[in-house]
């Protein structure tokens, strides 16, 4: 984002919480963004944020090769938040002591606090959330402590004259019930926002911005029926209109009816899409192969194929594609960037993504938002509800629902279970997270009229989840299982027997393969 927008900074030192901060501080409505933690002072003063945040991390300040911020960070006179290891590093680097106390704290802690700005409207005595095995022994010059715990004489300090905070616990889960209003207090208070930020405001001003990138360009982007492409889509539609193609890669192994949803969807958003069947190719590349990573391989290398033969057939009529549209959100961004402490922006892509190579510029104008963002942005630009609130659908479509061989005839029976039992969840009130439907490998004896056969197995596999990363297998009720069970036996050609996924994850993945 521009620096037009008042933003905070977290600098990624390498903790499971970073992306937490950053995503607490867009939920107080102002923008923020993680950098990595050896950003020069000089980018940061170019980029003009009201406030840095430093996270924490798993090393120790006094390893050798711990992740250390540029020093100049200190003399920006931006205000400075640090959490945790990002506390220790400030109070190391500022002249002040750290080592490893005998008597880790980890969990539920009640915390003494002083008043002051960071504190605003706290009780003198907080739950919060510990972490550590490093303490602060020796204040930096001109630091005074503002929190204590039980465990811990140094738990919060501020610098006496500067806006540098440290904090030893974690505001920014949910455990430290008043996480959010510290938060506010470094921002508002300390850091003297004004503004209050909505993704759904950078709609005019990214298309806008499109417009002028993309100027006079012609543009492809690849869309699944996901929220992602779709609103790439869309955004980068209203900016240059038809000099757009969105391409869409029908491989046969999407839901039943897909297709076509999708190409109604975009048709009625003004879209025209290029529509590719390619079953048959998809197919072929499958058969005979098993095993999960060779199928994802196949798949991920067939769909690049086609969507490169298909761009450089679009070329043909009308001149030279020069740039790529994609869908890649902010937790792509973060989750590929790869080694801890160690943050590499780059693209994410999986199976169903393109690499870099096809020659083509990227644009990612949705890269800085996180997936309930995108569908704030997608409400705004009129995306119907049946793209908001898709679930998650895996890159390789129902090639991973399908244990052992794929075959035409086998997504067809998965198809047809799998619609079944998204007919009769569309009745319930509260859906699960993700629910589908999984072809299993194996055959079981059934009874058949009156005589003994052997069928093929359906699991069905729903399951509660924040962001997919855990999951809780979900407690359907019971008919709801009943009439899916008693229909895809019933309905579906060859099954006869259904069985229910009640495992969590971890251990179990949600997909199957
Ligand atoms: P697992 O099976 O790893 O899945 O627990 C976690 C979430 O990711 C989805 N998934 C994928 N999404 N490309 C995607 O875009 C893929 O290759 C892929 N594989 C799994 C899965 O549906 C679940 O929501």
């Amino acid at each position: 984002m521009g620096q037009e927008v008042e933003q905070i900074l977290v600098l990624d030192f390498g903790s499971q919480y970073t992306k937490l901060i950053a995503k607490a501080v867009r939920e107080l409505s102002v923008y923020s963004e993680i950098v990595p933690y050896d950003i020069t002072a000089r980018e940061i003063e170019r980029l003009g944020p009201k406030g840095l945040i430093l996270s924490g991390g798993p090393a120790s300040v006094y390893a050798k090769n711990s992740p250390r911020p540029d020093r100049g960070i200190y003399k920006l006179g931006i205000p400075i938040l640090g959490i945790c290891y990002g506390m220790q590093l400030l109070a190391q680097d500022l002249g002040g002591r750290v080592e490893s106390v005998r008597k880790r704290e980890y969990g539920l802690a009640r915390l003494d606090i002083d008043d002051g700005k960071l504190f605003q409207g706290l009780e003198p005595r907080e739950p919060v959330w510990m972490s550590h095995g490093d303490a602060i022994v020796k204040l930096p010059p001109e630091f005074i402590t503002i929190a204590r715990s039980e465990g811990l004489p140094i738990a919060a300090i501020r610098h006496q004259k500067k806006e540098i905070y440290g904090i030893q616990f974690h505001p920014e889960v949910a455990h430290t019930l008043k996480g959010r209003e510290i938060l506010k207090n470094f921002l508002f208070e300390i850091c003297g926002i004004r503004e209050r930020w909505d993704p759904g405001d950078i709609v005019e001003e990214r298309i806008d911005s499109l417009r002028a990138q993309l100027k006079g360009a012609k543009c492809i982007i690849g869309v699944s029926g996901g929220v992602d492409s779709a609103t790439a889509a869309v955004l980068a539609h209203r900016a240059i209109g038809e000099r757009l193609i969105p391409i869409y890669i029908d491989t046969g192994l999407m839901r039943a009816g897909e297709g076509e949803r999708v190409q109604k969807v975009f048709n009625r958003l003004g879209l025209k899409l290029h529509y590719v069947e390619v079953h048959q190719d998809f197919f072929k590349a499958l058969e005979g192969v098993v095993d999960p990573e060779a199928k994802r391989r196949r798949i991920g290398e067939l769909f690049i194929k086609v969507f490169e033969r298909e761009a450089r057939r679009l070329e043909r009529g009308r001149g030279k594609i020069e740039y790529l549209v994609q869908g890649t959100i902010y937790s792509d961004v973060i989750e590929s960037a790869g080694a801890r402490g160690a943050m590499r922006i780059k693209s994410h892509h999986n199976v169903g993504g393109l690499p870099e190579h096809l020659n083509f510029k990227l644009v990612e104008p949705l890269r800085e938002f996180f997936k309930d963002e995108v569908r704030r942005i997608a409400e705004r630009l009129g995306l119907p509800q049946e793209i908001i609130g898709e679930q998650p659908f895996p890159g390789p479509g129902l090639a991973v629902r399908i244990l052992g061989e794929v075959t035409p005839d086998r997504v067809k029976v998965l198809q047809a279970a799998d619609a079944i039992l998204r007919e009769e969840l569309a009745q319930v009130k509260e859906r699960p997270w993700q629910y589908f439907a999984v072809l299993l490998p194996i055959r079981s004896v059934a009874i058949l009229g009156d005589e003994r056969g052997y069928g093929q197995v359906v699991a069905i596999r729903t399951v509660d989840s924040v962001d997919g990363m855990t999951a809780d297998w979900s407690k359907l009720p019971y008919d709801v299982l009943e009439r899916s069970s008693s229909r895809i036996t019933n309905e579906v050609p060859g099954v006869t027997r259904v069985v229910y996924d009640i495992t969590s994850k971890p251990p179990g993945t949600i997909e199957w393969e």
